[in-house]
């Protein structure tokens, strides 16, 4: 591969709005939308940003996921020490082994099946929503409301202690920071996986009924899934299941914020549909899994009039196809009647993410029930200022101080 004046680095920095991805993206889109970038390590991969060539890259069966294929881009450090894994997870996989280990799950992540949790949902909603009404202010939404949400949900879906959440936290934050040395983030994914391992082999003997257990009962027991596969597993659902919607969460907030009228609106509505696109619109323009999704070329094959070549990799960037005027009219400003459905902030192909129904449940239960209890709610430091996660495999904020009620109580 020769590198040309015009490969650019990736990922690229963002630009002035936290909500915005990288301002680089849009050039490229527009006049080079498969082109050449530069990682970290100095290899090079392709960057795909038109959203029609983005979903054709994850629709197509001759990009691998599989990190271990030779060519797979590698964005950062982290993502080198997770290429080593023995047992990889099965996002990291492709067919057949993909499929086998992912239909295991599907009973459990199907709209059915995720409506059945609703009422858990409400009431963990309402419980965290009472212990903020009844504490001091200002509060950090992060640590009252956004990450001990899907952080208790997935615990209570998998049977895994919530009780040991500081632990859980603490190490999948240093297998999602970028820039952790390879050995750091192995270190922590051998940390994560010897504690579910325990937990996974109390299952054998004492068997539970929630997911996990249920995995074990049916599963291992009957020598269709290896041990180290369900840690695997259990490790993608726990890490997967609280990551991302609580940073979902707390950006989406601090989003409607700083837009009272359609904040007002989705507080004030009795219509499900307008919850339903107001979730879809904020998981389009926030895009918070992001740095591109990573595959590699097995054949060489076309992408946007483009020729790869087997063993290039690809990068297919969702952030700028949740952002393609082609796809999306006036797609950098929030609309929460958008009716388009097509964004791919869950990813597109057999990979698309496997946990979205709980992740909308979450989110159209949480965003109203928040502004509902309170309607005054309001960040109490300038959002610029806040400390936004861009060096994490999942963009987001760590902290909102946030606010309600008359001036003087804070
Ligand atoms: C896959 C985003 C919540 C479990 C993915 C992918 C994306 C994504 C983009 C595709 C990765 C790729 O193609 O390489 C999100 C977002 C979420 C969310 C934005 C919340 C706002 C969840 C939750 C769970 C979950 C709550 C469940 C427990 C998974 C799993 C995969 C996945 C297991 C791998 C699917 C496969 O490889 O077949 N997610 N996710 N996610 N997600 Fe999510």
């Amino acid at each position: 591969m020769t590198t040309t004046e015009q490969t650019t680095t990736f990922p690229m920095a963002r630009g002035a709005c936290p909500f915005d991805p990288p301002p680089a993206l849009r050039p490229l889109r527009e006049h080079r939308p498969v082109s050449r970038v530069r990682l970290w390590n100095g290899t090079e991969a392709w960057l795909v940003t038109r959203h029609a060539d983005v979903r054709a890259v994850l629709a197509d069966p001759r990009l691998s996921a599989d990190m271990r294929t030779p060519g797979y881009p590698l964005i950062s450090p982290a993502r080198a020490g997770r290429a080593g894994q023995d047992t990889p997870p099965f996002i990291v996989l492709d067919d057949p082994e993909h499929s086998r280990l992912r239909r295991m799950l599907i009973s459990d992540f199907t709209m059915r099946s995720t409506e059945s949790l609703r009422p858990m949902v409400t009431g963990i909603v309402d419980d965290l929503l009472d212990a903020m009404a009844a504490g001091p202010r200002p509060v950090d939404l992060v640590t009252a409301f956004a990450l001990p949400l899907p952080s208790l949900v997935i615990c209570r879906m998998l049977g895994v202690p919530y009780g040991d959440h500081e632990f859980f936290q603490a190490v999948s934050a240093r297998m999602l920071t970028s820039a952790s040395a390879p050995e750091e983030v192995a270190a922590a994914s051998d940390e994560l996986r010897a504690y579910l391992r325990g937990l996974v082999e109390a299952k054998v003997d004492d068997p539970t009924d929630d997911l996990l257990g249920r995995l074990v009962q049916r599963r291992v027991r009957a020598g269709e899934l290896s041990v180290d596969e369900a840690v695997s597993t259990a490790s993608l659902l726990l890490i997967a299941g609280h990551e991302t919607t609580a940073n979902q969460l707390a950006l989406g907030t601090l989003v409607l914020l700083d837009h009272p009228e359609q904040a007002a609106e989705l507080r004030d509505t009795s219509d499900p549909t307008v919850v339903v696109r107001a979730v879809e619109e904020l998981l389009r323009l926030l895009t918070i899994v992001h740095n591109a999704r990573a595959r590699v070329a097995t054949e060489d094959l076309e992408i946007g009039g483009v020729r790869i070549a087997a063993g290039e990799g690809v990068l297919a960037s969702s952030e700028s196809a949740n952002r393609d005027p082609e796809a999306f009219a006036d797609p950098d400003r929030l609309d929460i009647h958008r009716a388009e459905r097509h964004h791919v902030a869950f990813g597109f192909g057999v990979h698309q993410c496997l946990g979205q129904p709980l992740a909308r449940l979450e989110l159209q239960v949480a965003y109203p029930a928040l502004l509902r209890r309170f309607p005054d709610l309001r960040v109490t430091r300038d959002p610029d200022e806040l400390d936004y996660r861009s060096d994490k495999v999942v963009y987001g904020v760590r902290e909102v101080p946030v606010s309600w009620g008359s001036a003087g109580k804070g």
